[in-house]
This record gives C-alpha cells, structure tokens and sequence, in this order.
C-alpha cells in the first residue's frame, strides 16, 4: 500500500511524541507530571455544556448543517458582536466570518485555499509546528523568519532577503505567542500590513491566546490595524479562553476573499459544524466572559508560584506579558535537550524543548501552565529539591 510522499516531509507531531515518551514512564510506574502540553485542566462551564446537552435534543439539529456552511448565522453574528465589543473591531458576518473546527483548521484551509505548490509560506521560528505540517500539506515550502529575544519575538521584516519575499505568497503569525509568550503590538501590526502590501503576501494572523494576558497587556486583534483586512485574516478560537479545547471550535475573520476560499475548501471536507456546539459557543461569547478573568486569576498565580521557584534555582528572567507558557532560558553551557532530559531523569517531569519550536529556540524549555494547582506544587517542590 503506498503512503503519501507529502506525508513523509512532516516531521513527528510533537505532542505525539512526547505522550509516548510520559506512557513509557507511566507505564514504569513513574509519577510522571507533565508541564508540556497547553491544554486547560479546568472544565468548560457548566451552563455552555447544558446548551449543548438542551440543542441536542432537538431533531432539527441532527442533520447535515449544510444550508450555512460557513457557520450558523447566529453564531456569525455572535462573533462580530463579541470582536465589536472585545477588540473593538466591526465585522461583517455575512462576509467577513468563518467558523472553524477550532484554529488549527483555520491554518490548513488558508494554505489550501491561498497557495500553489511551490509558494513560499513565511512562518516564524520558533513557532508552532502545525504551521510547518500545513505548508507541507499544501505543498508549499516553509521559510522560517527567526525571532528573538532582542527583538521582543517579533519577525525584523527587513532581514527577509528580498528574493524569498518576492516568492512569498503567505505568512503565518501568532501574538500574543506560542511558544515565547510574546506580544504584539499596534505598531507592530502596522509594519506587517506594511510588509504585506509591499509584496502581495496574505497574512494568517493566528489569535486563539488573544486573552490570556498579564500585567496589563492591552487586548490586541490584528485587524485594528488600518487596511489589515485588505491583507489577511484573524484566527480565533473558543479553546482557550472557555477551556474548551476538545469541543472544537472556533473561527477566522477577516478578507473576504480570502474567506471564501477557505470556505470553499470546507464546503467540500467536513459539510459544517454540528449545530448544538454552535449554539453552546454562542452561549459561550454572550455570557461566559467571567470565565476568562477567572482563568487569568488561575494562570496569573500559578505563573507566580513558576516564577518563584525557578528564581530560586537561579533562572532569572523577565516573561513576556501572553499565553499561559513560559518561555524558560536553561542554564548557561546546556542544549535544551540537555536540560529537558535531565530534568526528567531527576525529578519526572516533562517539558517541551525549544528546539522543538525551531531552531531558534535552542537555549529554551516552554513550561505550560495547564496544570493543576496540586501538581504544579508538587513539581516545583521536585524542581527545587533537585536543583539547589
Ligand atoms: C498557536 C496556536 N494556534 C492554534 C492552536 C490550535 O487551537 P484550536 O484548539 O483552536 O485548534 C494552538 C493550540 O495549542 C496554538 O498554540
């Protein structure tokens, strides 16, 4: 039986690895705990799930939803209330909204409805790795533009040799960022449009950590910026800000051109999204917005609790303001690799390596806050015990 060449190119998903890696040790008997994987612990409010569980009731909503493909109308409508009133960003919802089996679908449909094989597609690197499996999906081919801690994480557009700019036909981004923690800012955006109008490139802004946020760190969608709908679009999701990460859902917003594709692309996959979870994402945008603050309260102290401990081994660092990761240095003289395997042979706890992310992010762990709070306790005390 013969297997894709395409699928040859993509190297192993991360988190398949590593979920190998802490079932070996489970399997040992190990209590292994790990801080790699950036998935809320904390359920979904009650009151989305009992939307779901009243709109599954109904016959109506058994069938094909395929008379509004691109998501139910009301849940378009939803979105643009909730960027309206979030962000302050107007969107049209007959045009300019798309709902998505969560943003990652969102990132394979734009390079299957935006590229031709043999485009280039920028991507950051470090960055997160489902970019790379899409552009090769696709057919494209990945260009990483490093960003770095002395630029704040941010892509320099003018250390993009102009040749491989000509080429590019599309660039994936992610602020506030995974895996750095970084954020954007206005300006930023400003010299992105900039960049993509210049040479014709469209823009995947993906912004599914768009509020999880410290220290004051403003809100930000990418479409503030002036003309950046002319560009591209915005990539959201419900995962992380209502812990519903295995509800997939989510949606894009943005061009409409570059909307209808993907849309095109979707129409003749998966024929929309199962209706009751549309419903309890509408819920989700119109009434849990308490959910959030209480979820930053939650990754705001377990942050602190990190902070604290890794202080005390003496990483000292100053995180970037977004997501609930950080973005840990490891101590002078080791790879990341180094000290990711050390750390889980002396104390059984497992992180995601830099270099994971790309090869930038040699020199760094990315600690995920996704933890509970027992845990995470129980891992800095193992931490501290084995480091001092
Ligand atoms: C940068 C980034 N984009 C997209 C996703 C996928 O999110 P969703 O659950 O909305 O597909 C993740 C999930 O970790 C992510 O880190």
């Amino acid at each position: 039986m013969q297997i894709a060449d395409r699928l040859k190119k993509i190297p192993p998903y991360l988190f398949v690895e590593l979920r190998k890696k802490i079932n070996k040790a489970k399997a040992e008997g190990i209590d292994v705990i790990s801080l790699a994987i950036g998935d809320p612990v904390e359920p979904t409010p009650d009151a989305i799930i009992e939307e779901l569980c009243v709109r599954a009731q109904d016959p109506e909503n058994h069938r094909y939803p395929t008379d509004e493909e691109k998501g139910m109308f009301a849940f378009r409508r939803e979105i643009a209330s909730w960027y309206g009133s979030r962000y302050g960003v107007p969107l049209d919802p007959a045009s300019e909204i798309l709902a998505l089996i969560g943003s990652k679908e969102g990132c394979h449909h734009f390079i299957l409805g935006c590229i031709n094989p043999g485009d280039i597609i920028l991507m950051t690197d470090p960055g997160y790795p489902a970019y790379r499996a899409s552009i090769l999906m696709g057919g494209g081919e990945p260009y990483n533009v490093p960003i770095l801690a002395e630029n704040q994480y941010l892509p320099v557009f003018e250390d993009i040799p102009s040749d491989v700019a000509k080429r590019a036909k599309g660039i994936f981004l992610n602020y506030p960022n995974n895996p750095t923690g970084a954020c954007a800012t206005r300006e930023f955006f400003h010299r992105l449009v900039d960049f993509a109008r210049q040479y014709d490139v469209a823009v995947c802004f993906d912004n599914p950590y768009s509020e999880i946020l410290f220290d004051g760190q403003e809100r930000l969608s990418f479409l503030m910026a002036e003309r950046a709908r002319e560009v591209g679009v915005e990539l959201n999701s419900l995962s992380k800000p209502y812990n519903m990460t295995g509800w997939r859902i989510g949606m894009a917003v943005g061009n409409p051109d570059i909307l209808a594709a993907m849309s095109k692309v979707k129409e003749n996959t998966d024929s929309g999204i199962f209706n009751p979870i549309q419903y309890a994402a509408i819920h989700a945008l119109k009434h849990e917005a308490a959910n959030i603050d209480n979820m930053l309260q939650i990754y705001k102290r377990r942050r602190e609790v990190v902070l604290e401990t890794l202080r005390r081994i003496g990483i000292v660092f100053k995180p970037p303001r977004g997501t609930f990761y950080l973005w840990v240095p490891v101590p002078q003289g080791m790879t990341s690799l180094d000290f990711t395997d050390i750390l889980f042979d002396r104390t059984a706890i497992v992180v995601a390596a830099g270099t994971a992310y790309g090869r930038y992010g040699e020199g760094y762990i990315r600690i995920s806050l996704t933890v509970p709070d027992g845990r995470l306790k129980e891992a800095m005390e193992r931490i501290e015990k084995a480091f001092t």
